[in-house]
């Protein structure tokens, strides 16, 4: 693939100010703690590549009221500790006091601030033009010389910190942003057939990908396991449980069922949903068949035995797999076996693909992060863009190369 957009080496950051966005988004424990650093790291190496700017940092944790939405307090410690010297956390995005923080920066210095998240308007799904008008970026541009983007896993998302600077001061794409383009494009060239192994809670990016990947005939089959299997057996006609669909409820997705039966209308055979699962039985794993999970109270947390079978033998025939988003509650070693099954099929085909903060999580506590052709930081991120999706942080960025070479 001929590149596209700029990079740092495009730039000459020395004394500059460059506001970089990064994605830290990370598992987070009920006290606070970030789980799984390995996103931090992985923008370490972008971040020494500046070493001679002001760089001030822009993340998010989480999403609106989730429980896991919160501070990036932590994360500034552990980037502090990655780097080697002191990340000043500050608690605010665009008001006086992060300005004056600003203000106040020698080159080397690294500032994290606030979840962006913490800032409305930063989740609209507006194009570049539009968020160039808002506060948070009319009030940090005098402030910043370049804009870099390395946070290619929220890159699909065409929010205020991904798309709103691009349109204004010379932009580019940091080293994960960079490396995340040239795998992902070795991935979308390899061998047949493609399977795709959908998991995790995030049911709606889930059955996009599907749709596209199937439409555009770059997958052959997708395996769906998690939030999303239960939503697709749904669609299939089979009763759930109350747990289950109570759990679909609350995460507002109960108008993804339909979706899921047109996919099932449209492709058949090629969406494999699991044949069993195992219910969560006060803490125990109890496996059971469709039928007894209809009639069960209790939640299904992972793919049942027959499940993992038949998903691991597809996956390790396959050329190429793409593996994103857990199959059941992996933090609970009785109901990651599904998950951690399916990860290691992966190992085993010939080009594989790990996509998402979760399952990454799980391939670390694995420790085979080695066995993979590729672990990409994004999960939905990754998947839209080997389905061919635009990623209008990337677009932005294409956008903005292109008026660099005009002047
Ligand atoms: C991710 O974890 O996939 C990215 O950080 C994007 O998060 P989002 O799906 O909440 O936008």
């Amino acid at each position: 693939m001929t590149k596209k957009f700029l990079t740092i080496d495009d730039f000459d950051v020395s004394g500059k100010t460059v506001l970089l966005r990064v994605d830290f988004n990370a598992p987070m424990s009920p006290e606070g703690k970030v789980l799984d650093d390995a996103r931090i790291r992985s923008h370490v190496k972008t971040i020494l590549d500046l070493k001679d700017a002001k760089v001030i940092v822009l993340a998010h944790q989480s999403r609106p009221g989730k429980s896991d939405f919160t501070t990036t307090k932590p994360h500034a410690e552990i980037l502090s500790k990655h780097l080697g010297k002191e990340v000043r956390y500050v608690d605010d995005l665009f008001g006086s006091y992060a300005r004056s923080c600003i203000s106040a920066m020698v080159p080397g210095d690294v500032i994290l601030l606030e979840n962006v998240r913490f800032f409305s308007e930063e989740s609209l799904e507006r194009s570049p033009k539009e968020h160039t008008h808002s506060y948070f970026v009319q009030k940090l541009l005098p402030y910043v010389d370049f804009f870099l983007n390395d946070a290619f896993a929220v890159s699909h998302r065409s929010h205020l910190s991904v798309v709103g600077f691009t349109e204004e001061i010379p932009s580019g794409a940091g080293r994960i942003m960079e490396s995340e383009i040239v795998n992902l494009e070795r991935g979308l060239n390899g061998e047949r057939p493609c399977v795709y192994a959908l998991g995790g809670s995030k049911v709606d990016d889930s059955l996009h990908v599907a749709q596209n990947v199937l439409s555009t005939g770059s997958a052959d089959s997708v395996l769906f396991s998690g939030v999303v299997g239960n939503v697709v057996l749904a669609a299939a006609g089979y009763k759930i449980g109350k747990a289950n669909m109570d759990l679909i409820a609350k995460l507002g997705y109960e108008n993804q069922i339909p979706i899921a039966k047109d996919l099932l209308d449209k492709y058949g055979k090629k969406i494999k949903y699991p044949a069993d699962v195992a219910l969560n039985v006060n803490g125990k794993r109890v496996e059971a068949s469709l039928k007894e999970m209809g009639k069960s109270e209790h939640p299904a947390n992972d793919i049942g035995l027959e499940t993992i079978v038949a998903y691991t033998n597809e996956i390790e025939n396959a050329g190429t797999v793409i593996l994103n988003g857990p199959a059941g509650v992996s933090e609970n070693p009785d109901f990651a076996i599904g998950t951690h099954e399916i990860i290691r099929a992966g190992t085993r085909s010939k080009f594989s693909i790990i996509g998402g903060g979760h399952i990454s999580a799980e391939v670390n506590r694995l420790g085979i992060e080695g066995q993979f052709s590729h672990i990409s930081t994004g999960g939905g991120a990754c998947i839209e863009y080997l389905s061919g999706v635009e990623l209008p942080g990337i677009t932005a960025l294409e956008k903005a190369a292109a008026k660099q070479e005009m002047k």
